[in-house]
């Protein structure tokens, strides 16, 4: 059986439809989620949801008995929250006997990365690496969903800041991202321990600009600016304060090239690569 954690949330939940798509049914996929009254679609359609919390390591038995593998979607929060997340679903899956998790981690785990998101991945590759369990980490990059959210300035002023200097990355989005995901977990063996599941270019924000800007037919600038004064204006937009600072700080890293990586691990998962940054743009930000 294979078990996606956190199903309830946008990633988990594409992962689950992925994997029915790909498998052709729902025998043998099953998912775990805080509150199986917001599951009620998956039991409908005849998936097995159980409980499982990551704060609740008593509800993990359960949630894990009989799971062959495992895809364990990352949590969000501090990094000590996170972290310790992780561990006790680890160390669940260990104890339940599962066979092989998979894991969606970041394209960021480096450890003179300036990112709080790289110390939370680089953590939970490690306790998935001591745990003795078979493991794979798919890294996802940046999710192309949030480019909306991250470019809205625009919309009023023609122009958005971030603090990510000429620093290039690549975008993905998280259907995408979940098809890579479920064709890990359903392949009879992977080649590596470690997906870079990158886009085939990166592109700077000026670049990013530049696509929305042909997309949507008008124009978008992108200025760079400090990672304090990023980290400022999103806690004056209401962020709490360590979320605020976690997004500021992992544009630093894309300016000191973390985020600039680019593999062909996506298409060796799926069969082709993923949309290049025009589609995206123009199905995000296209005047239909
Ligand atoms: N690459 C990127 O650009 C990017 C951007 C944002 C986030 N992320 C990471 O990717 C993850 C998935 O993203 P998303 O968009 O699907 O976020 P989301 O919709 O907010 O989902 C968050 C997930 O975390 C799970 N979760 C939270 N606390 C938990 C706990 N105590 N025990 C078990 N599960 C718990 C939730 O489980 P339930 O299903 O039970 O609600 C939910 O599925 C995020 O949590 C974050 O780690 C990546």
């Amino acid at each position: 059986m294979i078990l996606v954690t956190g199903a309830n949330g946008q990633l988990g939940r594409r992962i689950v439809d992925q994997l029915v798509a790909r498998r052709g049914g729902v025998a043998g996929i099953a998912a775990s989620v805080r509150d199986p009254a917001r599951a009620a679609d998956l039991i409908g359609r005849g998936i097995v949801v159980r409980q499982g919390d990551f704060d609740q390591p008593e509800t993990l038995a359960d949630a894990f008995a009989g799971v062959d593998k495992l895809v364990l979607v990352s949590t969000d929060g501090p990094n000590d929250v996170r972290i310790a997340q992780h561990r006790r679903a680890i160390a669940a899956a260990v104890a339940a006997g599962v066979g092989h998790i998979l894991y969606t981690s970041f394209i960021d785990v480096a450890a003179d990365s300036p990112a709080d998101f790289a110390a939370v991945h680089r953590a939970t590759e490690a306790d998935l690496a001591a745990s003795g369990l078979p493991f794979t980490a798919l890294r996802n990059p940046l999710y192309a969903d949030f480019l909306p959210m991250t470019v809205a300035a625009a919309r009023e002023t023609g122009s958005f800041q971030l603090p990510a200097g000429s620093g290039r990355a690549s975008f993905i989005s998280r259907t995408e991202l979940a098809d890579a995901m479920a064709a890990a977990a359903l392949a009879p063996a992977l080649a590596r321990q470690v997906y870079e599941l990158s886009g085939q270019a990166t592109h700077d924000y000026h670049d990013v600009a530049a696509a929305i800007a042909r997309a949507s037919g008008k124009s978008v600038r992108y200025q760079p600016v400090s990672e304090d004064a990023y980290a400022a204006a999103l806690e004056a937009s209401s962020l709490p304060r360590w979320l605020a600072r976690a997004m500021a700080n992992m544009y630093s890293a894309v300016a000191a090239g973390k985020f600039d990586r680019v593999s062909n691990d996506f298409a060796a998962l799926v069969g082709h690569p993923p949309r290049p940054l025009p589609c995206l743009a123009q199905e995000l930000f296209g005047s239909r």
